[in-house]
């Protein structure tokens, strides 16, 4: 009979919610009760996220789960179908295009594809977001957009070259330079390596990570990539079956039993990047 009962129950599959450790500042993202659906599919369901001031938030789930559409939604550039998501305690769907463009201002967003204007040269790349929306003379931005190439690795003498003359690293750059050209609180990485060869990607992630310590920036990033997301995640949310079924530090993610995190974390690829967590987390001993 009880056997019979224990057969019955529903499998339930694990899932976790933990908020960020130590000192936690402010929510920054607020995303509550979110579906979005194109016409019969529906792609979030009930999604709800929170990401909190000075966190690396890292966004997994398969191909097709609607990360890249959450990133919109986040920026403002797609709406929900229902529910609410909320940046710096502003509803972003319901805002008018006047205030989103306020809203804007505060942050910074680097797409994977269609990173740079191919007609406008570098300078003129990372300059655009400051004549866009703010009425500066030219020798502020000058010295502005050289600050910033100054600030992501980008030597100065490739300011007047076009983006087709650029290595692929050097386009990261140059993008990632013009997503910080208005100084924002919050930056948004889609595929932030993606594309990048290993010795690359890890001088991004060095880029990003030094970025995040001395601008004390919130960073939303979707990677597919194990060692960025290792190196760099203060916490990951997994989306799976149109939610966020898992949130919280690398390590109790990992021990998640889903399908999905088993498939995506565990692997040899997935064991190669652990290694980089572990020697992540004896350099911060020491440093300690
Ligand atoms: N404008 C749209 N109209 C119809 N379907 C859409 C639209 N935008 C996205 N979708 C669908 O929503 C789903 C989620 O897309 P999204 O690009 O967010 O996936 P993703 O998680 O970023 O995937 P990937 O890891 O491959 O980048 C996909 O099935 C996609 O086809
Ligand atoms: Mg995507």
């Amino acid at each position: 009979m009880e056997r019979d009962k224990e057969r019955l129950k529903p499998k339930r599959r694990q899932s976790l919610n933990r908020p960020p450790e130590g000192d936690v500042g402010d929510v920054v993202v607020q995303i509550e009760g979110l579906w979005t659906k194109f016409g019969r599919t529906v792609v979030h369901q009930d999604l709800n996220l929170d990401i909190y001031a000075g966190e690396i938030m890292s966004i997994v789930g398969g191909s097709g789960t609607g990360k890249t559409v959450l990133l919109r939604q986040m920026l403002g550039l797609e709406s929900p179908t229902k529910g609410t998501v909320r940046v710096f305690g502003e509803d972003v769907s319901s805002a008018q295009a006047e205030q989103l463009q306020q809203m804007r201002n505060h942050w910074g967003m680097l797409f994977q594809e269609g990173a740079l204007y191919s007609a406008l040269s570098v300078f003129d790349n990372i300059a655009l977001p400051l004549r866009e929306l703010r009425a500066l003379p030219e020798d502020v931005i000058y010295d502005a957009v050289m600050l910033k190439m100054d600030m992501v690795g980008l030597g100065l003498e490739h300011a007047n070259k076009m983006p087709a003359d650029l290595s692929g690293g050097m386009v990261k750059r140059a993008a990632l330079a013009r997503a910080l050209a208005l100084e924002p609180q919050l930056l948004f990485l889609d595929e932030p390596t993606a594309g990048l060869d290993p010795d690359l990607s890890d001088a991004f992630v060095d880029l990003i990570q030094t970025l995040h310590r001395e601008l004390k920036l919130t960073v939303v990033m979707v990677t597919h990539d194990l060692d960025t997301l290792f190196a760099l995640s203060s916490r990951i949310a997994v989306l799976a079956e149109k939610h966020v079924i898992a949130i919280g530090p690398t390590r109790d993610v990992l021990e998640v039993d889903h399908p999905f995190i088993k498939q995506f974390f565990l692997g040899e690829r997935g064991q190669r990047a652990l290694e980089v967590l572990d020697d992540r987390d004896a350099e911060m001993d020491t440093e300690e």
